[in-house]
């Protein structure tokens, strides 16, 4: 059967699916490769690299000519894809749900890494946590560059500059890699979470755990606080936040819209200079006031709120994001052919359309 990479079509999406060294993992498990010319020009993968790797490099989306369709968005070429092909992409169902009934009504198998299940047997194909990584390091890096002070400590002839204090709220996968990143760089790191497994993993990584006089939660996800928690939980942090020169929010609760955790008043009441990085902007923001996509000026702070924050980092991104892809579509390939076995809790989980259906519960009802 025949694979294919499509060129991303989406303003400002850089990444690509496929990547010379998945291009070459996928012939040897006998499919056929067809990458569209250009694919990996953000990510710095040449048309050549990926013929060497043994792809066809083709003038057009591979959607209609390939049976499997590898992507990082929902294809935009969906009206070309036939009854039983297999999409495999980061579609996210609850925004994009004009794709999922196009897919549904055209018959395709579409699988979203949004949807897959965090079990060990997927964490090689888990695009989530891959993604989230480079999401986390970048918040730092664009803080750092925005900040008009030193991250680290420097004791120079000059006189001494004290470190910046780094506050992350959210510990989760990207908040763990702005911690580590934001402790390389030398800042003094604090973080809180409401998952009570966070806190030992804060620590390792050299940081303080804030302990609030709040309900911890013991799930592997967090679930819905009530507004009077919420509440609570901006007063017990109000005096962290004004003590920071840069705030990192990664809190998120799966499916539903981010937290509000800062407030224009918290904003309000950092010191001057302080720079907000907001990774929930795109869920509905962490921060009251982000954008995303955009940097407003809140009094004398800055606030950015962001967007599709891996694709500022193509390559690296990409080649994790490719490797999990590959790593999906093995699951469901024996000898050249691809049959997704949906009896497998992992493609099971994360098949979202499949003959003519739309298999995904919460999405359906959405429809
Ligand atoms: N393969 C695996 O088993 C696997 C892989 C990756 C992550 N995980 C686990 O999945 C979980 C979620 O990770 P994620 O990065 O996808 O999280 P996420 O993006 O869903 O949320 C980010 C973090 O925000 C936190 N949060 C939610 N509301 C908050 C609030 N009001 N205040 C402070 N923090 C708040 C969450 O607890 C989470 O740690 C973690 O427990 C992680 O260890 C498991």
């Amino acid at each position: 059967m025949r694979a294919g990479i499509p060129a991303e079509s989406r303003p400002a999406e850089r990444r690509v699916a496929g990547v010379p060294d998945t291009v070459t993992t996928l012939v040897a498990a006998g499919l056929a490769v067809d990458v569209q010319a250009g694919a990996g020009a953000h990510a710095h993968a040449t048309d050549e690299a990926y013929r060497a790797a043994g792809a066809e490099v083709t003038a057009d989306h591979p959607a209609g000519r390939a049976e499997v369709v590898l992507s990082v968005q929902p294809t935009e070429h969906v009206d070309r894809l036939r009854e039983g092909d297999v999409t495999i992409s980061f579609l996210q169902p609850s925004t994009e749900l004009d794709h999922v009934r196009a897919l549904r009504d055209r018959g395709v198998t579409a699988f979203s890494l949004d949807l897959l299940p965090r079990v060990t047997r997927a964490q090689t194909a888990d695009a989530l946590s891959s993604q989230a990584l480079v999401a986390g390091y970048r918040a730092v890096l664009t803080a750092a560059e925005r900040l008009p002070r030193f991250l680290p400590m420097f004791t120079t002839a000059a006189g001494t500059v004290p470190p910046a204090k780094v506050l992350v709220l959210g510990a989760g996968v990207a908040g763990l890699q702005a911690i580590a990143t934001a402790r390389r760089l030398g800042a003094v790191v604090e973080a809180y979470d409401v998952r009570k497994a966070a806190a030992e993993e804060v620590r390792s990584l050299g940081a303080r755990f804030l302990e609030l006089d709040l309900e911890t939660q013991t799930g592997v996800y967090a679930s819905q606080q009530s507004e009077d928690t919420l509440a609570r939980q901006r007063e017990l942090i109000a005096d962290r936040v004004a003590a920071s020169d840069v705030v990192i929010s990664t809190a998120a609760i799966p499916g539903r819209k981010a937290p509000v955790l800062v407030t224009t008043d918290m904003l309000k009441a950092m010191p001057a200079g302080s720079v907000v990085v907001d990774l929930a902007a795109e869920s509905g923001g962490n921060v009251t006031g982000s954008v995303p996509g955009e940097e407003i000026r809140v009094g004398d702070v800055l606030l950015y709120g962001a967007k599709n924050m891996p694709s500022t980092m193509p390559a690296h991104a990409s080649r994790l994001y490719a490797r999990n892809v590959a790593n999906l579509l093995l699951l469901m390939t024996r000898d050249g052919e691809v049959r997704p076995d949906l009896s497998d809790e992992v493609l099971d989980g994360c098949c979202l359309t499949h003959q003519g259906e739309v298999r995904h519960a919460p999405t359906r009802e959405l429809l």
